[in-house]
């Protein structure tokens, strides 16, 4: 059945006015109001009949509704502040016929009050958002706390301890060690025991960004300041790490023009982003790492000293791994529980020989190359314990010579044996290999690390392994 189209009364038309939610006022081509609603009379604190065949702008402030009667031009979601409220108002011109003959405005309202209370609403949701937010981002950034730091040695301990009661204050900390020891470890936990936690924790490596980009990476750039440059501008890791932590990690690898920008920054605790006109304020706590002698490197005048200074206002050194042999087992302990996770594996022990060894072995790759080697020990294990037979050659080797006097550079030696001695180039050749293919097991394969490891550069080490046939 067609539906019967019927004109609207005087009346209907009336109360769906009243019942909307926006106000409205209608006004002639002169700006003259030909209609306004009652609520909006009650608003305005006039009577219908005082507001009609007046100008709109004699019982409305800040009106535009005669502009938009003689212009045609309609205005959106424009602010109107009326009697102490900001209002949302659309004007709208009315054309019949093709002809301007006035303007329709409307406007939304609540009472103070009510505008207070949704605004408190909206403002604590925001909070609640925020901290949902950084609390996320920090489960993805920031792991471990000071329960996952792992050794009852007295050196640990000490460092430990220093860490936990400076976690609570703002200074900057910088932690050294060697590689593998568990720096990063030690700065998500500060952070974690911060009073910063339930804000963004940003780790930057500083060893992996290429000069060229740093300065943007931290500091963020303005919309169009180069070409290529993403639209809208980008936000530096100095910023999105603003109220939480910066992590910077190899702070020893920073370029030292960046050096210079970065010092400014914490000293004056704004950024000023690439290109940008107005500088930002940043409120963050600065958590430096790095394996290399920052003091050196500031007599050699690689490393500025005045940011050495400022970074250097804690300084936490973790002992290495070969200084806490006491610690090795429970580390092995936790470590293989974490590695079990990944395999879907449960109740793998240690065999006491393995102990032993691994108390023996000198650890270059500290806690890192005891995490590879127990993984690769689990990869190859059918039972639930680790035997001698599981861990890889280097270990058993290494370990055996640590405690094995070095024989004697003699043709016969005590029980009779005949010593082959190799003329000295030789036997350096022979060391340097192993000292490559050593490197390159402990970090598995890793050859910037395995370089980094042994002192000397990419291309030096490049060239050794060409020369020896390491691959
Ligand atoms: N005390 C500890 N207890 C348990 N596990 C640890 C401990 N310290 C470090 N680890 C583990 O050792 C590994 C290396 O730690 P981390 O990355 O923090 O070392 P690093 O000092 O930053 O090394 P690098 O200088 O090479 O960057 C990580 O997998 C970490 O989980
Ligand atoms: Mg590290």
């Amino acid at each position: 059945m067609k539906l019967e189209m019927r004109r609207l009364s005087f009346e209907w038309l009336m109360e769906i006015i009243q019942l909307c939610i926006e106000r409205i006022i209608v006004v002639d081509r002169d700006g003259i109001v030909i209609y306004i609603d009652g609520a909006y009379c009650e608003f305005l604190g006039i009577s219908f009949e005082e507001a009609i065949g007046r100008p709109v702008q004699a019982i409305i402030e800040n009106t535009r509704m005669h502009i938009v009667a003689r212009t045609g031009q309609k205005e959106i979601e424009h602010l109107h502040p009326i009697n102490g409220s900001v209002m949302i108002a659309n004007r709208y011109p009315i054309f019949i016929e093709g002809q301007l003959v006035g303007a329709l405005g409307t406007v939304i309202y609540s009472d103070p009050d009510n505008v207070r209370a949704q605004k408190n609403k909206i403002t604590n949701l925001c909070n609640a958002l925020n901290l949902y937010k950084n609390k996320a981002l920090n489960e993805g950034t920031c792991k471990y706390t000071f329960d996952d730091l792992v050794g009852d040695s007295y050196e640990f301990q000490v460092a430990k301890a220093l860490g936990e009661k400076v976690a609570r204050n703002d200074s900057s900390v910088l932690v050294t060690g060697e590689t593998g020891t568990g720096k990063e470890l030690f700065a998500h936990a500060i952070h974690h025991s911060s009073m910063r936690s339930d804000f963004p924790f940003v780790a930057i490596n500083c060893a992996s960004i290429p000069e060229l980009l740093f300065e943007t990476e931290l500091f963020g750039y303005e919309d169009g300041a180069f070409t290529g440059a993403k639209k809208g501008g980008k936000l530096g890791l100095l910023k999105l790490a603003n109220k939480g932590t910066i992590f910077l990690d190899e702070i020893g690898d920073m370029p030292l023009s960046v050096q210079s920008k970065l010092l400014r920054a914490l000293q004056e605790k704004e950024i000023q982003p690439v290109a940008g006109q107005k500088s930002i304020p940043i409120d963050i706590r600065l958590i430096a790492a790095t394996n290399r002698d920052l003091e050196k490197m500031v007599q050699e005048g690689t490393f500025r000293q005045d940011l050495f200074y400022r970074l250097n206002v804690i300084s936490i050194e973790i002992p290495p791994l070969r200084k806490r042999k006491e610690d090795i087992e429970a580390i092995s302990q936790y470590l293989l529980r974490k590695i079990e996770r990944r395999f879907y594996k449960k109740g793998t022990m240690l065999s006491s020989e393995v102990v032993d060894k691994l108390q023996r072995h000198m650890w270059p790759g500290n806690i890192r190359e005891l995490e590879n080697v127990l993984e690769r020990a689990i990869n190859v294990l059918d039972g639930t314990v680790i035997t001698l037979e599981h861990l890889p050659l280097y270990i058993k080797d290494q370990a055996d010579h640590s405690i094995k006097q070095e024989p004697p550079i003699n043709n016969a030696s005590t029980n009779g044996t005949v010593q082959t001695i190799q003329p000295l180039k030789e036997t350096l050749a022979q060391a340097e290999k192993r000292a490559l293919v050593h490197a390159l097991t402990v970090t598995s394969g890793d050859k910037l690390a395995a370089a980094k490891l042994l002192g000397i550069g990419k291309t030096s080490f490049y060239d050794k392994c060409k020369l020896y046939g390491v691959k």
